[in-house]
């Protein structure tokens, strides 16, 4: 959505939160524990903050699971990243279907393995027809490569003289990104006391609210969860107008 078209009048908690969920390799090693051992620490956290979401009013929850540039990492801990998804899908699909859950993954699938592919349309498809919760999962997800993505596409559609130079705006490249069918984010959580956002939803946060909190990922609770959607809630958003 354009910010332009956003309202600017505000109340209320955030409708749809994006969530860094980082600190998990520190968890670990503050406990003398390999990496890996926090991740699936951080993989439980996401099922109570997940539960969290309808009472807190949230109805759009992105998480961001694995970047484009987290196959820099040791051969050992992508792959161990890459059985926690599907051990993940295999163990959640059933409880996220009961509470109500649509689940979408966004990112490039091209590098992902087959298996893991066809667990995720899987589970997309399982769910379709929810709507309590939206559930976006970011797997090998980069804004960069996102807005790549989508220019290419958009390209294309040029090129095949189904789109010309001039329907290329603001509106018409977001239809091409892998968010086109979400709402951009209020509010966007980074745990783990890092200040940046990693290449995470950069065209769709462009008037996001931030909030950058110490809590390691796996001590994130739906406690501290609902405290920082609460905070959002006295912010003053203006998207670049002034008030009245
Ligand atoms: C976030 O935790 C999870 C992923 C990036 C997959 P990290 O693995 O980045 O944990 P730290 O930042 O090293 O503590
Ligand atoms: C961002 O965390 C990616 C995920 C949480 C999946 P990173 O730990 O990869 O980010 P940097 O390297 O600290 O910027
Ligand atoms: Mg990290």
């Amino acid at each position: 959505m354009a910010a332009d078209a956003q309202d600017t009048t505000f109340g209320g908690g955030p409708e749809h939160v994006a969530i860094i969920m980082d600190g998990n390799g520190r968890w670990a090693q503050s406990r003398g524990r390999p990496r890996l051992f926090g991740h699936h620490a951080g993989a439980r956290r996401v099922r109570d903050i997940v539960n969290a979401c309808p009472d807190l009013g949230v109805k759009y929850l992105t998480i961001f699971a694995f970047s484009t540039e987290n196959w820099k990492r040791t051969q050992a801990e992508v792959s161990g990243l890459m059985a926690l998804f599907r051990r993940y899908i295999v163990r959640e699909a059933r409880a996220l279907h009961d509470e109500g859950v649509r689940v979408r993954f966004i990112g490039d699938r091209i590098r992902l393995d087959e298996k893991l592919v066809a667990m995720m349309d899987e589970l997309e498809l399982l769910t379709s027809g929810n709507d309590r919760v939206h559930l976006t999962i970011a797997l090998n997800y980069g804004g960069r490569d996102e807005v790549t993505r989508a220019a290419k596409r958009l390209a294309y559609e040029i090129e095949q003289g189904r789109l010309t130079h001039k329907d290329v705006d603001a509106e018409t490249l977001s239809r091409f990104l892998d968010t086109h069918v979400l709402p951009d984010p209020d509010l966007v959580i980074r745990t783990s006391g890092e200040a940046r956002i990693s290449n995470f939803l950069l065209w769709q946060s462009a008037y996001a609210e931030y909030e950058f909190v110490d809590t390691l990922w796996p001590d994130f609770t739906p406690e501290e969860f609902a405290r920082v959607c609460d905070g959002y809630a006295r912010r003053d958003r203006r998207f670049g107008a002034v008030k009245a």
